[in-house]
């Protein structure tokens, strides 16, 4: 396998999504992680991505020098390079100049007379390519031992590589489109220069990480808890598949999920899937607990603690229990190592790691993204329904009712948001958007129905774009969709008269009210 280091580059997650789009499994480790962490994944090669930082900033992300000792091929892409040139002795020049964007690269013939190997096959001495390029400081005197076999206009270094030992560095970025023959120059660097061959894919992961499973999970149970999201669903039947009759997957069902959902979770993953499936019917206790509250970050407070101690209670119920398996993605272990950004809303996920019961944590999918989780999914079998699932959050439609968190208020919303999504499914529109959805907005309004007065709550249909989240905006549907979404509510919700819609951006709105 390959290591990508992050060292804090927007970019890394496009490196180790080209890495295993050449069929090379690959794993992305935060940058400073210590020697026994990077020794014990073996690697057979290891990139360094590039970082905003400059080597001589006091805060730089700097691997261990195990990189350096596994004696396996070494890429340092950008800011990755500028360490390697810094930690081995060459000379990095700070802030000199800038060079962002398109840039003509020149192939070197190597100084001491023997032909580069980095370029070999791509471009002979004296060849002239495009690439992309985004840095601020530049190597100016390659480590001794190094020689330059490219440089553009303002780089003089632009690559670089070591006489004898497997040591590569590019100024550029070979992972972004821009740069024509990047790919070409990854597959050079893990086929040639490191002897890695194609040929892993989504079934080649599972059959690894069943074993790996298996020799993680040496003695008594596991248990997983189900949200009914892709993550959650995939590690139960990944586990499943691994560990059998010793995993129980526990379906916490707090009554905030959408109309459907703990069906298509107990009948696709127990039923089909067989995975044993023990429910918890906890609607009543949240319910209970949520009486009373308005503030947004209170119910996720409540519905997060209360989560863990429901799903602790059925958990001890479970003989020799001993590990806990979590669907936990890439992006959510270097969330969660945060505080990067001030906080919005806590985002409380369910599912969080209960204290109390010293349980090994057990994560299949930590090197993962969400598309690839999603391949997973499919790949062993899951319905479209779990693997195609809009993002919905933990709180679930707790942060879809404005104000009390009512029994009514819940049936109300979770009646309207089926016909949004039927309707918006119907109309093609599905793949199109991020989320879309019904709020019980906490409004109410006169209306009349059959002839007399009507007054009822004031249901908003929110449907946006969005490629992650952070930004959004709000999706055109053509009118007769929204009429049509409209026109059912109000006669199939009888206590709803009227909707609305939400024509609001993110920022300065949120995609969920609350
Ligand atoms: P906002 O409302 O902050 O939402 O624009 C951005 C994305 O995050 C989801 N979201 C949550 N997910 N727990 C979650 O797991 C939460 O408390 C939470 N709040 C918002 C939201 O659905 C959207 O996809």
């Amino acid at each position: 396998r390959v290591l990508v280091l992050d060292l804090g580059a927007q970019y890394t997650l496009l490196i180790a999504r080209r890495v295993r789009e050449l069929g090379v499994y690959c794993e992305v480790l935060p940058g400073d992680a210590p020697a026994q962490t990077i020794l014990s994944r073996k690697p057979q090669a290891i990139i360094l991505s590039g970082g905003p930082s400059s080597v001589y900033a006091e805060d730089a992300p700097r691997p261990d020098p195990a990189v350096w000792e596994a004696g396996v091929p070494v890429l340092g892409i950008c800011y990755g390079m500028q360490l390697m040139a810094h930690v081995l002795g060459g000379e990095v020049r700070r802030g000199e100049r800038q060079e962002f964007g398109r840039a003509e690269l020149e192939v070197l013939a190597a100084d001491d007379g023997r032909p580069g190997r980095l370029f070999e096959g791509i471009g002979s001495p004296g060849a002239r390519m495009t690439c992309w390029m985004s840095h601020g400081d530049l190597v100016r005197r390659p480590p001794p031992g190094f020689r330059t076999v490219a440089r553009t206009p303002l780089s003089p270094v632009a690559a670089m590589e070591h006489g004898s030992r497997p040591w590569f560095g590019v100024q550029f970025h070979p992972e972004v489109a821009h740069t024509p023959f990047g790919s070409e120059l990854l597959r050079h660097f893990l086929y040639d220069l490191a002897g890695l061959r194609g040929g892993w894919n989504m079934h080649a992961f599972v059959e690894r990480a069943v074993d790996e499973l298996r020799r993680q999970v040496t003695g008594g149970r596991a248990v997983v808890a189900l949200s009914g999201g892709v993550d959650s669903s995939t590690a139960a039947v990944l586990a499943h598949r691994a560990l059998g009759d010793r995993l129980t997957a526990i379906f916490v069902d707090h009554g905030l999920l959408r109309r459907g959902e703990p069906e298509t979770v107990e009948r696709e993953i127990g039923g089909r899937l067989g995975v044993p499936v023990t429910r918890v019917d906890a609607r009543q206790r949240f319910l209970t607990k949520l009486a009373g509250v308005v503030d947004p970050e209170e119910k996720r407070r409540i519905i997060g603690r209360e989560f863990i101690r429901v799903f602790e209670e059925s958990a001890r119920g479970v003989p020799d229990v001993r590990y806990l398996v979590q669907g936990t993605l890439y992006p959510d272990v270097v969330e969660s190592g945060g505080g990067r950004t001030a906080t919005i809303k806590s985002h409380h996920n369910v599912g969080g790691l209960p204290e109390q019961m010293q349980l090994t944590l057990v994560e299949p999918f930590r090197y993962l993204f969400k598309d690839e989780v999603r391949r997973v999914a499919r790949e062993l079998g899951l319905p479209d329904a779990i693997v195609h699932r809009h993002p919905f959050p933990g709180p679930g439609l707790a942060v879809r009712v404005v104000g009390e968190v009512t029994a009514e208020a819940l049936e109300t919303v979770r009646a309207c948001d089926a016909i949004v999504q039927e309707e918006v499914e119907r109309a093609g529109w599905a793949g199109e958007v991020w989320q879309a959805f019904a709020v019980w907005t906490g409004a109410w309004s006169v209306g009349v129905k059959g002839d007399a007065r009507h007054y009822g709550p004031v249901i908003a249909v929110r449907c946006v774009q969005s490629d992650d989240g952070m930004t959004a905006d709000w999706v055109r549907l053509p009118y007769e969709v929204l009429d049509r979404i409209s026109h059912r509510i109000t006669n199939e919700v009888p206590t709803v008269s009227r909707v609305v819609y939400d024509v609001s951006a993110k920022p300065p709105a949120t995609i969920e009210w609350e």
